[in-house]
């Protein structure tokens, strides 16, 4: 997984959990120094292991620091490549166009970038159906960055989701503008 990936979600966990949980989470385990650059990668579980001890840590459950990762995250990424969203309109628009457009850029920026599939069922009105599938199981990240996305244009939408297979891990959402 991307470095900007670690570096983000350390920034977060010191803003949101503050810097004594921040620090739990980041020390040293055996030959593992959990020092995370930017333009480096590192194997998705190290990332799991920070979510885990925060988790620990703070008593909070895992998928409600993951959500709020995603909510902090879309703005940071967007911060990364404004391009990326300013030709689209809204909410609807932008979360619809993740697989067709943005993290095809993506790659092209970080070949090495491992993306989850997406694909839209339906857009129509304010209702936008769409699967996601990824081994990383990590819907309810995406549901955060869907509602970061909504943050950023100022709108509101409400996100459902259910899992439909699980090899591959799959996933509907539906995403309604309110
Ligand atoms: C609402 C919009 C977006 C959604 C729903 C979304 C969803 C996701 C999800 C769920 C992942 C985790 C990987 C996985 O599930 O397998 C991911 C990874 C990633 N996304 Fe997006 N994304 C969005 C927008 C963006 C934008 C605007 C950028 C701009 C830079 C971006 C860049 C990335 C990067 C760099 C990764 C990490 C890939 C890796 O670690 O190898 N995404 N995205």
């Amino acid at each position: 997984m991307k470095g900007a990936v670690f570096t983000e979600f350390i920034e977060f966990v010191e803003e949101t959990y503050g810097f004594d949980t921040a620090d739990i989470m980041l020390e040293p385990v055996g030959d593992n120094e959990k020092i995370y650059t930017q333009a480096g990668n590192y194997p998705f579980e190290e990332l799991v292991a920070l979510v885990v001890s925060v988790h620990i840590t703070e008593q909070v459950a895992i998928e409600d620091i993951l959500y709020k990762f995603g909510v902090y995250l879309f703005k940071k990424l967007v911060h990364m490549a404004p391009f990326l969203v300013q030709g689209s309109k809204n909410t609807l628009e932008v979360i619809s166009k993740v697989d067709t457009y943005i993290h095809i850029e993506v790659k092209k920026l970080y070949p090495e970038a491992e993306l989850p599939k997406f694909k839209v069922l339906k857009l129509e009105g304010n209702n936008l159906e769409m699967l996601y599938s990824s081994d990383k199981k990590l819907e309810i990240l995406a549901k955060g960055l869907m509602i970061g996305a909504s943050k950023y244009f100022n709108e509101e939408i409400v996100v459902d989701y259910r899992v439909v297979s699980e090899e591959p891990h799959t996933v509907i959402f539906n995403v309604q503008k309110v």
